[in-house]
């Protein structure tokens, strides 16, 4: 990690300040301290959620904005910059106005030998997109969409003439999927920003290897919903509420701002 040592000092506003494993490093660089790991023989899958202090994921906005700081976008963005594709729920996409993501300058060494951007993969089975996050794409970071093959016919027929699209031949789209697919097209670093329905299946299905948590020092008392969610019973399938035990090893704890940054890996 490319950081200053300096325990006793006090970190300017704008630094990250590493509280574990090294306390008192300041100026932590978040692009090396998110690396991830070298490619294997299959995707590697992040989360990267925020949460208050007590534990709720969305705000009185219906958005996480009502979470999120500068610290907590600074993240957000390198988060970005390091992976190849973006995976949403579609709930999410609607609620937080996704579009193609936007090239930085400084990820051009984040992202040496890659396409400028990631793309974003939504996953959906109404098909209830914005055109803007289909037809704004660049030709080599273009929108994919995961969806059913019940997905309504009309929609499918816009939806693929601007994005690439993956139709499961089941009721539900499986993390599993989702995993095969962008490993078939060459996506191995894999970011989910949720939503919570979303992350909850990827969780369900064992299939995610690392979580990023941003803690926002708020309240947002019981009516906010976790950063994981039971995901709505598909035609055909019963609802189930699974629990699950996975222990997680906590890589390091940064802070900025009061904002502490949380990465978990997968033990
Ligand atoms: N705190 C945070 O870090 C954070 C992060 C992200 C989002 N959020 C907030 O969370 C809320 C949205 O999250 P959410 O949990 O309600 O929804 P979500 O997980 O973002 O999206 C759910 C939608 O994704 C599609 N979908 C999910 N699983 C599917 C599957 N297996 N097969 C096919 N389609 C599937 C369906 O889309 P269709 O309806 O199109 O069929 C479903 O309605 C928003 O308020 C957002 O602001 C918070």
């Amino acid at each position: 990690m490319s950081s200053t040592h300096d325990a006793g000092g006090a970190s300017s506003p704008a630094s990250l300040r590493e509280l574990l494993p090294v306390p008192g490093r300041v100026d932590v660089d978040p692009a090396e301290a998110y690396a991830y790991p070298p490619v294997s023989d299959r995707p590697w899958v992040r989360a990267n959620m925020v949460a208050s202090a007590d534990g709720g994921a969305i705000g009185p906005s219906g958005r996480s904005r009502d979470l999120s700081s500068a610290p907590d976008r600074r993240i957000m963005g390198v988060l970005r910059g390091l992976c190849d594709v973006v995976v949403v729920g579609a709930a999410t996409a609607r609620q937080e106005g996704y579009r193609p993501v936007r090239p930085r300058e400084v990820w051009e060494r984040l992202r040496a030998g890659r396409p400028a951007t990631p793309r974003i993969a939504v996953v959906t089975r109404s098909l209830e997109l914005d055109d803007a996050l289909l037809e704004t794409a660049p030709e080599d970071a273009r929108t994919i969409v995961f969806t059913v093959s019940d997905a309504p016919i009309e929609r499918l027929e816009r939806v693929s003439a601007h994005a690439d699209v993956v139709i499961v031949d089941d009721v539900s789209v499986r993390p599993a999927h989702i995993v095969r697919a962008l490993a078939e097209r060459g996506l191995y670093r894999v970011l989910t920003e949720g939503g919570p329905h979303l992350l909850g299946e990827f969780v369900a299905a064992g299939l995610l290897d690392e979580l990023c948590l941003t803690t926002s020092p708020r309240l947002l008392g019981v009516g906010s919903p976790r950063i994981v969610a039971a995901p709505p019973p598909a035609a055909g399938e019963a609802g189930h509420l699974s629990q699950e035990n996975v222990p997680l090893r906590l890589a390091h704890l940064l802070e900025n701002e009061g904002n502490l940054f949380a990465r978990y890996v997968r033990e």
